[in-house]
């Protein structure tokens, strides 16, 4: 065990930890934020989606060693008051069905218009592809992908 100092949606956070654990089970164990989510452990679904300096990456395959000073947002960090363009925008689409795999495909679509504001149909199934959804919402969420594009001019 190893006390690991983080910096996590915009506060710092300990976690006395082994090394190895991935940084979703610290996130969801030891610091009680469950916004993210397990889906599957090995990189396939998305479910576990965060930030690390604002690129999309997988938790559940992130050691928390490997984390070091790099900032984490979590879907509880992403907006102060779920005002953030691509929530209000899954909102307005009603996106979620069982919502389970939703916090994922949100950080995903975040970071994704983070880099590329106005992305082409392609660009967006390219960058959400990764992101499964088991209730097959994936035509809502590549409307309201577009729809918080379109807040952000
Ligand atoms: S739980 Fe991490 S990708 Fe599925
Ligand atoms: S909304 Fe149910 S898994 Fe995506």
């Amino acid at each position: 065990m190893a006390l690991y100092k983080l910096q996590i949606n915009g506060k710092t956070y300990e976690a006395d930890v082994d090394a190895d654990t991935p940084l979703l089970w610290v996130l969801r164990d030891n610091l009680g934020l469950v916004g993210t989510k397990y889906g599957c452990g090995i990189a396939q679904c998305g479910a576990c989606t965060v930030h690390l300096n604002g690129r999309a990456v997988r938790s559940c395959v992130l050691p928390v060693s490997a984390v070091g000073s790099a900032k984490v947002t979590t879907i509880e960090g992403l907006s102060e008051n779920g005002d953030h363009p691509v929530q209000l925008a899954w909102d307005e689409v009603d996106v979620p069905q069982c919502g389970y795999c939703q916090a994922g495909q949100i950080m995903t679509a975040a970071a994704l218009l983070a880099e590329n504001p106005n992305p082409t149909p392609a660009q967006i199934d390219n960058a959400m592809q990764g992101n499964i959804c088991r209730c097959g919402t994936y035509h809502r969420i590549r409307e309201a992908v577009q729809l918080a594009s379109s807040k952000l001019k």
